[in-house]
């Protein structure tokens, strides 16, 4: 996740980007810079670590311009240092583009630049569309970014300007780009604060929209050039209510980043041809004999899918530990063992201490971590990313499902490198995949989040909760628990659907609503004898069903309706339904979801 502005008018630009900048900083921290044009030339100024080391740059050495772009980076492909920062500037300098998101086929496409005697700067993917942008250039900026794009595939904000030109042309796939709309001068951003010390009237540009800005016009089109209109629309908001995207709540606003998030932790990733994952590590995925997995709390839930995946998939043995028993329970460790340790913050102690434990009895070590060079990233052997951008909701969601889309991209890869998964079944896999971010975006549509909200008022005041879910969705299920215990305080249990006959039943009463992820399984059988035992005691049936279903919602007292996904990708789509049941209980309660009592985002104490 990075953050993108742009601006031409008549104010100082260095100004308005800088400005702009500093509200888009939670997008992505580890450098930034601008490209300003100063009259003959574009000027770029760049430089690794925090805004502030720019912005003293630029107090030293000012760039005077009413034109610019500038960008503040999020590292997916190359190191977080001064090269790889954006901007970037084709050849000869007289095209230079900032972009957010991810050029997925960008290595074919820089191979053949430079076999056309292109020289490229940095290791990123963006770079490419500067070269790409320049080669296509003859005169008409617009047309070469349209030509650049068509042949680009993945996810895109891009904003690019020429020398030549008093203009400047965006466009944007997935990555989101909103444009504000001065009086003689118009900006583009990632997100609205950006723009609220400038304007509040800005139009949100749809996914496929390009649009060309000049100091007071703009035209908005899709990437064909074919006009289209979008409507300006006036934003109320302060700037507490800004940085929440409109949302109420940072929870609600990270809830429906996930297709985004998902993207950003998938794609680049797979290819899809081959059925194989590029995960860029350089673990040896023969050298091991079983993996050990170490997290807490939402992360560790997001573990217990990757042992169901990895087991399945690359057919080697997995434990999985809380973080705070595998220190102390002396665990049989050797340097035939792999040691993966998931956290969002990269901070939790217990994980961290967990894994100099592991490390120190010889293990590898692997890192499934969200955030850019925590404690736990410089200790691992190696990092898997999970780039859901910052979280800030104490109750962890996007990360989760970016947690388990990272855990089904090692199990696959660990599969295919260790032929246990056929080229056949991966590329199936893997285009399931492919489709979670726009099943997230289905599971997130007005229709469904109303359903979801009508069934959490409706069970609002009941004392406890029952959470019950079969195979790769058991951990759906505890997960659900946790959330509706961490942000409504209602008590919840969760078990494994078939295990509730031994214990679990005899809580089952007529105030006992029980959710059951009962979506499309070779065990839904098993999982509907499940929800007729609750039926018959009594109980309330609050059943997670796929599209299409008839047998489970006949049933059930209650039905959420999801969008149908591969079994092994289900979880991700599952959770949504289950975030958005404890959202709407605890908002329904009148609870502060953003800050849970008792909890903290990132525990650093034992
Ligand atoms: C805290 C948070 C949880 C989180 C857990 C692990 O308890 O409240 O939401 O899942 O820590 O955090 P980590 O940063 O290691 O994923």
């Amino acid at each position: 996740m990075c953050g993108i502005v742009g601006y031409i008018g008549t104010k100082n630009a260095t100004e308005v980007l800088i400005s702009g900048l500093s509200k888009l900083e939670y997008r992505g921290y580890d450098s930034s810079g601008v490209a300003v044009h100063t009259g003959s030339k574009l000027e770029v100024r760049k430089n690794a670590g925090k805004l502030s080391v720019l912005q003293t740059e630029l107090e030293q050495q000012s760039l005077s311009g009413t034109l610019g772009i500038g960008h503040t980076r999020w590292a997916t492909h190359g190191k977080p240092n001064d090269v790889n920062a954006h901007p970037h500037a084709s050849e000869d300098g007289s095209i230079v583009i900032i972009h957010n998101g991810i050029i997925e086929n960008y290595l074919p496409l820089k191979e053949a630049l430079i076999s056309r005697g292109h020289v490229f700067k940095s290791e990123t993917d963006s770079e490419v569309l500067a070269h790409l942008i320049e080669e296509k250039y003859s005169g008409n900026l617009e047309q070469a970014v349209r030509e650049a794009l068509s042949e680009v595939r993945g996810a895109y904000g891009i904003v690019v300007t020429h020398v030549n030109h008093r203009e400047i042309v965006a466009a944007r796939t997935v990555s989101p780009l909103v444009m504000g709309v001065g009086q003689n001068e118009m900006f583009l951003a990632s997100d609205v604060p950006a723009l609220l010390n400038y304007t509040r009237e800005v139009v949100f540009l749809h996914d496929g929209d390009m649009v060309v800005l000049n100091d007071s016009s703009y035209r908005i089109m899709d990437l064909q050039g074919n006009p289209v209109s979008r409507e300006v629309s006036h934003i109320e908001w302060d700037a507490e209510a800004a940085e929440k995207g409109g949302f109420d709540t940072y929870m609600l606003k990270e809830i429906y980043e996930q297709p985004q998030a998902l993207s950003n932790t998938l794609l680049g990733r797979l290819q899809d041809q081959t059925g194989e994952v590029d995960l860029e590590l350089n673990l040896d995925p023969a050298s091991f004999k079983r993996i050990s997995i170490i997290a807490c709390g939402t992360a560790f839930y997001a573990g217990l899918v990757g042992e169901y995946l990895i087991e399945q998939l690359a057919r080697v043995p997995v434990e999985i530990d809380v973080a705070s028993e595998y220190r102390y329970r002396q665990p049989l460790v050797s340097e035939n063992t792999l040691a993966i340790v998931i956290s969002q913050s990269g901070e939790t102690i217990d994980t961290l201490e967990a894994l100099r434990e592991a490390k120190k009895s010889g293990a590898k070590t692997l890192g499934i971590i969200n955030a850019k060079g925590s404690s736990m990233t410089r200790e691992v052997d190696d990092t898997l990313y999970i780039h859901a951008g910052p979280e800030i909701g104490v109750a962890s969601t996007k990360a989760y499902t970016s947690m388990v889309s990272a855990m089904l991209m090692l199990a696959l890869w660990l599969g295919r490198a260790r032929g246990t998964l056929d080229a056949s079944t991966g590329t199936e896999l893997l285009r399931s995949a492919r489709e979670l971010p726009r099943l997230v975006e289905e599971a997130l549509s007005e229709s469904r989040v109303a359903n979801i909200k009508r069934v959490a008022e409706k069970y609002k005041d009941a004392r406890d909760y029952l959470f019950l879910g079969r195979g790769v969705n058991s951990p759906t299920a505890y997960e659900g628990a946790l959330k509706l215990k961490e942000i409504s305080y209602i008590h919840a249990e969760a078990y494994a659907a078939g295990e509730m006959k031994h214990g679990p039943i005899a809580l089952i009463d007529e105030k006992l609503p029980v959710v059951v992820i009962a979506t499309d399984s070779v065990l839904l059988e098993k999982t509907i004898s499940n929800i007729q035992e609750v039926r018959a005691r009594g109980g309330k049936v609050i059943a997670v069903v796929s599209d299409g279903d008839t047998e489970a919602s006949r049933h059930a007292d209650d039905v959420i309706i999801v969008p149908k996904a591969h079994e092994m990708v289900s979880p991700v789509v599952n959770a949504v339904a289950m975030q958005l049941l404890a959202y709407f209980t605890a908002t329904a309660l009148g609870k502060d979801v953003d800050k849970p009592r008792n909890l903290a985002k990132s525990v650093t104490v034992e």
